[in-house]
C-alpha cells in the first residue's frame, strides 16, 4: 500500500519488564535511616524492583521490545525506526542504546536513535515516533528504559527511596483510523536546577565527578509536577475537543502518589480513574508509563475504542501527554 494511504498510527503492541529483585522498604530501612512507614506515607511506595549487576538499560529495553513486538505481531525486520527514551543509557554518549537494541534485535532496515527528556521521554518519544511512523509508512518501536539504581545516592534517604528500574515498549503501526489523536509537549527550563544528575561535561570539574548522583529540590518538583499535570491534561481535552468524562484510563507519571492524589482532586476526577502501580514498582522514570499500559494490557483493560490519557513531568523540568483511542 502507498505510503499516503496512511493518515494515522495506532499502538499494536504494548511490553514491559521488571527486574526480577525485589527491593521492600523494610530491606531499605536495614541500611538506612528510613522506615516503611516514613516512605508510604509520603510516596505510596511500598517495593521497588532493582536491575541485576549485568542488567542495564539496553538489555531491559530488548526484553520490553520483544514482548512488545509479540503483542503487535510485528517481526523486526518490519521496523523502520527504533527510539529509545532513557537517561540512564548504557554508554554515556555513544552508542546509543537504540543501536544495542536494534542490533540485538536483528532490526536491520531499522534507523536507532536516543532521545532523552528524563521521565517526559516516552510521551516525547511516542509523538515522535508517530510522526516517524506515519512518514515512512513502517512501523516504530518506542522502548524507554531505565536503570535508576545506579544513578542515586544509595546513602541518600531522600532520594534513593523513590526510584525503581524497568522498561516497557510499544509498537506503532499505520493506520486508517485515528490511534494517537493528540500530543502536548512543554518545559519550563528556567527552573531545570531543581533536579539535576550532578555528571557531565559541563565543566571540566563536572567531567571528573563520578558517579554523578540525583539531586533533587523534592518540594519544587512536586509542585511542578502537580502544576504541569493539570495543565498539560487540560490543554489535551481542550485541543482534542473532548470532555474529561471522557476518558476511560487515566496513565500518569508514577512519581509520588500524594501527587496523583492532589492532581486527581484539583482536577475532579475519582482517585480510582488514575491507574496506579507506584506501591509496586516505585518510580522508573520514562519507562513508568509503557509499564502501566502492559500491565493494563495483560489485565485485559484496555478495550477497543476506550478514550486513554497519558500524562509526564520529569528533570528538565520537561512535562507532557497523549491522548489515545485504544
Ligand atoms: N526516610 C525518613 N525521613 C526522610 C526521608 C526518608 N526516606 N527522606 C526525607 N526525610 C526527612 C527529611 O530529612 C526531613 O526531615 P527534617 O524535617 O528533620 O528536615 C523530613 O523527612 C521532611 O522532608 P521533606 O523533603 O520536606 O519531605 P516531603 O514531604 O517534601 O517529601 C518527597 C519528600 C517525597 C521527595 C516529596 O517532596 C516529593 O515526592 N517530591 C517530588 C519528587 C518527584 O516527583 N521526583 C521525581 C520527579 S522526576 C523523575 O521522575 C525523575
Amino acid at each position: 500500500m502507498p505510503v499516503s494511504s496512511f493518515q494515522h498510527v495506532r499502538i499494536a503492541g504494548v511490553g514491559a519488564y521488571l527486574p526480577e529483585r525485589v527491593v521492600s522498604n523494610e530491606e531499605l530501612s536495614a541500611t538506612l535511616d528510613t522506615s516503611h512507614q516514613w516512605i508510604f506515607s509520603h510516596t505510596g511506595i511500598q517495593q521497588r524492583h532493582l536491575a541485576a549487576p549485568e542488567e542495564g538499560a539496553a538489555s531491559m529495553g530488548l526484553q520490553a521490545a520483544l514482548r512488545a513486538l509479540e503483542d503487535g505481531g510485528v517481526s523486526p525486520g518490519e521496523l523502520g525506526m527504533v527510539i529509545v527514551a532513557t537517561s540512564t543509557a548504557d554508554y554515556a554518549s555513544y552508542p546509543s542504546t537504540a543501536a544495542l537494541i536494534q542490533g540485538k534485535l536483528g532490526a536491520e532496515n531499522a534507523g536507532a536513535f536516543d532521545l532523552n527528556a528524563a521521565c517526559s521521554g516516552f510521551v516525547y518519544a511516542l509523538s515522535l515516533g508517530k510522526c516517524t511512523c506515519r512518514n515512512l509508512g513502517r512501523p516504530v518501536l518506542v522502548v524507554a528504559s531505565e536503570v535508576n539504581s545506579r544513578i542515586v545516592d544509595w546513602k541518600d534517604r531522600a532520594t534513593c527511596v523513590l526510584f525503581g528500574d524497568g522498561a516497557g515498549a510499544v509498537v506503532l503501526v499505520p493506520a486508517s483510523s485515528p490511534g494517537i489523536l493528540h500530543e502536548v509537549l512543554g518545559a519550563e527550563g528556567a527552573g531545570a536546577d531543581a533536579l539535576v544528575r550532578e555528571a557531565g561535561l559541563r565543566t571540566r570539574e563536572d567531567s571528573l565527578r563520578k558517579p554523578g548522583y540525583v539531586r533533587m529540590d523534592g518540594r519544587a518538583v512536586f509542585q511542578f509536577a502537580v502544576r504541569s499535570m493539570e495543565k498539560v491534561i487540560r490543554r489535551l481535552m481542550a485541543e482534542a475537543n473532548l470532555p474529561l468524562e471522557e476518558v476511560d484510563h487515566f496513565i500518569p507519571h508514577q512519581a509520588n502518589g500524594r501527587i496523583l492524589d492532589a492532581v486527581a482532586r484539583n482536577m475532579g476526577v475519582p482517585q480510582e480513574r488514575f491507574f496506579r502501580n507506584i506501591q509496586e514498582v516505585a518510580n522508573t522514570a520514562s519507562a513508568s508509563i509503557p509499564i502501566a499500559l502492559a500491565q493494563l494490557r495483560r489485565q485485559k483493560a484496555l478495550q477497543p475504542g476506550d478514550l486513554v490519557l497519558l500524562v509526564a513531568f520529569g528533570a528538565g523540568l520537561a512535562y507532557g501527554g497523549c491522548l489515545l483511542r485504544w
